[in-house]
């Protein structure tokens, strides 16, 4: 095992190549500071079990001291828009009904009526009160008590509390959260550095223009840590290589609920050699999915431009057209880069300015060989034009493929290279019996810091 002090301490690895800092001096706009932060403590290279991913008695320790305590993110604002909106959030056995009341605040009640426990609602949807279909118990949106049929045989209660119970909620980025613990510290404070982070990026402000859901049969750890390093690139992505600088990545932890990974675009993977700008130009253009053109047809390719210049330049006159907004002071980095941040345990997003991808990975049930991964794509709009209607979620089956989403575009091959990989990740750990799993000490530290954090929760 290394000494700490043979370690990265935020150094930005051992990689002897190009960083992503060095890509930063080329910038040719002012590179706002929370781009220049290297954050990488030690923390540690010790194998963690396999008993983590697979063992009911690990999930059922997450289920009771971390899932309790935990800011988790239920949907967007913008779902639940009138009094009466309500968003159905199930995370393991528990159920929550997220409302919009007549103030416009956000209410979150235990989903269960105080009846007999019937959940007072199904799915989510609208509706003026909630009344129970079992009996026909009910409560106004403000979650005060309305009646209950036959009351004359319910005298007993006269005097009773029989608000539905709340659930502390917040929101942040136009997310709306929730924390099962009433005594848990603010949103605000949970999220750390990250708030600062986007402020170029007011998400409150985008609209949500993809959600996917999709189960898929790993432990919801396996599912978040798949993209939590890039490095899997290399051998699991290889189509995207020629424009993707894998090995060039930067690393960063943040206190325990923050971490970030940054993936520069629009260079060469440095483990390929000899590819011409043309080629980094091309292949990106026509197979990243989440730059400015489908179609190199017609294009004339510069020769006296670097990669990232032009695309950025590409992407900049593109987002500028589509949301109105001067992005003069963008940087190459944020026009382009796959910046993408997690806030524990099971919340992720991509700053920049083309469409923010968001994951989360979600307990399946009591399953942990089973995760609900949502996929989402926030956009902006234009200023003063209305917001359009959120996206659907739509659910695909186990079996159907990412790719046969049109709009992931690229995105649903890749997707589906990670999914070929997460269910037999799953299933060797099983086939290890006991054994462990090795992480990398730099390019995997962000999976290491959701370890750490988890055994914060569990060992409280
Ligand atoms: S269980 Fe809800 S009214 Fe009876
Ligand atoms: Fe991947």
């Amino acid at each position: 095992m290394n000494k700490p002090e043979d370690k990265l301490q935020g150094d930005g690895g051992r990689f002897e190549g190009t960083t992503w800092q060095d890509l930063l001096d080329l910038e040719q706009v002012d590179v706002p500071d929370y781009l220049r932060i290297k954050s990488n403590p030690y923390l540690g290279d010790e194998d963690l079990p396999v008993d983590r991913y697979i063992s009911q008695a690990f999930f059922d320790l997450e289920k009771d001291k971390m899932w309790p305590k935990v800011w988790q993110m239920v949907c967007r604002e913008e779902e639940i828009p009138a009094p009466g909106d309500h968003h159905v959030y199930k995370i393991i056995d528990k159920n929550v009904l997220v409302t919009r009341t007549p103030s416009g605040a956000i209410n979150a009640y235990i989903n269960a009526c105080l009846h007999r426990g019937r959940c007072l609602r199904d799915e989510s949807g609208s509706v003026s009160e909630f009344r129970c279909p079992f009996h026909g118990s009910t409560w106004d949106l403000n979650g005060d008590f309305v009646g209950i049929p036959n009351d004359w045989d319910f005298k007993h209660l006269e005097g009773r509390d029989m608000r539905l119970p709340q659930v502390k909620v917040d929101t942040w980025g136009g997310f709306i959260f929730i924390n099962f613990d009433p005594n848990s510290q603010p949103l605000a404070e949970y999220m750390e550095v990250m708030p600062a982070h986007f402020e170029r990026f007011p998400l409150e402000k985008y609209w949500k223009g993809l959600h996917i859901q999709r189960k898929i049969k790993c432990n919801w750890k396996v599912g978040a840590e798949a993209f939590m390093e890039s490095w899997h690139t290399l051998e699991t992505h290889k189509q995207i290589l020629t424009f993707t600088g894998d090995a060039n990545s930067q690393y960063d932890t943040f206190g325990d609920n923050i971490s970030r990974s940054v993936t520069p675009m629009g260079i060469a993977s440095p483990h390929l050699e000899g590819i011409p700008q043309e080629s980094v130009i091309r292949d990106i253009l026509l197979m990243s999915g989440r730059m400015a053109i489908d179609s190199d047809e017609g294009l004339e390719i510069p020769t006296d431009i670097t990669a990232r210049e032009y695309v950025a330049k590409l992407n900049r006159e593109m987002f500028e057209q589509s949301s109105g907004d001067n992005l003069q002071d963008a940087t190459m980095a944020e026009l382009q880069d796959a910046i993408l941040y997690g806030l524990f345990p099971n919340f992720q997003v991509w700053v920049g300015y083309s469409g923010n991808l968001v994951y989360r990975f979600l307990p399946d049930g009591n399953n942990p060989d089973s995760c609900i991964f949502d996929v989402m794509i926030l956009l902006r709009y234009p200023e003063g034009t209305d917001r359009p209607e959120p996206a659907e979620c739509v659910v695909i089956p186990e079996d159907q493929p990412f790719a046969s989403v049109p709009e992931l575009g690229a995105l649903g091959p890749v997707f589906d290279q990670d999914d070929a990989n997460l269910p037999a990740v799953q299933a060797g750990m099983k086939a290890k019996q006991g054994g462990t799993v090795v992480l990398a000490s730099y390019q995997e530290s962000r999976i290491r810091q959701l370890h750490m954090t988890i055994d914060k929760y569990i060992n409280s």
